[in-house]
């Protein structure tokens, strides 16, 4: 009699688990309300290289000149080790790194290799071979002084959307990629983060990515997988480490005079959590005559007027907006909506010229689709917002200036369909004295 009750209990349970597995867009698209474009078919990227070769490789920025090359190996017995150089097919340097795997309900990841390579110079091309065999890779490293190119995009995905972002974004050389959450959308289909670190493998291997997590990465199945970002942390270290941070959930790193902090927002952020406690370590040691520009990135938006995702991010920004509004933060990128929008500078629901400057780059191109209204009317704080795919660049020029330009992939790929010039709060000295008056009156 208890083995015919526990049989109804568990069966049904275990179908859905395997529905979830098998369509988890069928879980992900409830609840959905908000207008959407008609889906995009998926790209799925085969595994076409021997079980011994390096697939999915990609990398990320560690410290100052270092450089962490991360990729995967069906074959258990492939070393961890990078050789590298300046000069193609001659490696004069190599290290060794470590490697991890995990085991997800049914599927077993492959061997995930992370290897540390360095010092490198700025500005330079490298070759470089992933354990010891295999195709010879390049990558360049980012410049140490100013002008800096970097792409910002989010909600990637891999659809003939995200095809087309890539392709518009390639179309254009950059420095460092940016991406503010929601990756592979595998949703717990553990062979999609395969396909995903796959299909973007041309690009990564050859410009740091540098990713901070979306809701699309936690991936908890309950009983059977409690542990969040499970596969996210394996696959995409992130230098956590280096910037004080315990958790590969949020960590900054400074590249040519920008200090750029990735936020998460599938993690505590309460004025008592590890994450704010950091996050006033990190903005406290901030040198503005050492890197001017702060720029933020997190995934759900603090601002927002497209109907989707309404409030998501409010509680996240009631616990720490004031700390980057007192460091005077440049910039705040979100993903989450997809969609385009670019706000004013902002304080606390006001128009503030010492506040960051906010936008909304949620629309690299995944299978949910745009979100396709927007609030009415529309506010005066939201300054241009749009559904269409596309990416943005973000140049910085100099220590006071830098150009933000959003590129729809619709238009040919020059084609700038909204931009706009930024002075850097470090040089605004009305901005500091007002920090400073704010202070002494006990309004922050
Ligand atoms: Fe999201």
């Amino acid at each position: 009699m208890v083995k015919c009750n526990m049989s109804l209990v568990v069966i049904p349970f275990l179908l859905h688990i395997l529905w979830f597995l098998m369509f988890p867009h069928t879980i992900q698209s409830q609840g959905n309300a908000f207008s959407r474009q008609p889906t995009s078919q998926f790209i799925f990227t085969p595994h076409s290289l021997s079980d011994s070769d390096p697939e999915q490789v990609h990398i990320s920025l560690v410290g100052k000149d270092h450089m962490r090359v991360s990729w995967i190996t069906e074959e258990k017995d492939t070393e961890s080790i990078v050789e590298y150089g300046t000069k193609e097919g001659e490696y004069s340097k190599k290290s060794i790194g470590d490697h991890t795997s995990y085991n997800y309900f049914l599927y077993k990841s492959g061997k995930i290799h992370h290897v540390v390579i360095g010092p490198l110079n700025p500005n330079t091309t490298y070759f470089y071979r992933c354990g010891g065999s295999g195709p010879e890779f390049s990558l360049k490293t980012p410049p140490s002084k100013l002008p800096i190119d970097f792409v910002v995009v989010g909600d990637l995905g891999q659809t003939e959307w995200t095809k087309s972002t890539l392709k518009h974004i390639d179309s254009k050389d950059y420095d460092v990629f940016l991406l503010p959450g929601d990756l592979s959308y595998a949703d717990s289909h553990q062979p999609f983060w395969d396909s995903y670190g796959r299909l973007v493998e041309p690009y990564a291997s050859r410009r740091p990515w540098m990713v901070t997590e979306g809701n699309h990465e936690i991936e908890t199945i309950p009983i059977i997988q409690p542990h969040a970002f499970k596969s996210y942390n394996a696959r995409w270290i992130m230098p956590y480490n280096e910037s004080g941070s315990t958790s590969n959930l949020y960590y900054s790193f400074e590249v040519a005079s920008s200090h750029i902090i990735m936020l998460g927002s599938y993690t505590d952020f309460d004025a008592q959590s590890k994450q704010y406690k950091w996050l006033q370590y990190d903005l406290l040691n901030i040198d503005r005559n050492i890197t001017p520009w702060v720029i933020v990135l997190l995934h759900a938006p603090w601002y927002n007027t497209n109907e989707a995702h309404q409030g998501e991010g409010e509680s996240m920004r009631q616990a720490m907006e004031e700390l980057l509004y007192e460091a005077r933060v440049d910039m705040v990128f979100a993903g989450h909506v997809h969609a385009y929008e670019r706000f004013t500078q902002i304080y606390d629901n006001k128009h503030d010229s010492c506040g960051p400057l906010y936008i909304t780059i949620g629309d690299g191109g995944n299978r949910e689709g745009l979100a396709l209204k927007f609030k009415q009317p529309q506010s005066p704080l939201s300054m241009y917002r749009e559904s269409s795919f596309g990416h943005g660049r973000l140049r910085i020029v100099n220590e006071t200036h830098a150009h933000w330009s959003w590129h729809r992939n619709n238009d040919a790929d020059a084609f700038v369909a909204d931009n706009v010039w930024m002075n850097s709060l470090s040089n605004s000295k009305e901005c500091w004295e007002t920090l400073k008056q704010q202070v002494s009156h006990g309004e922050l």
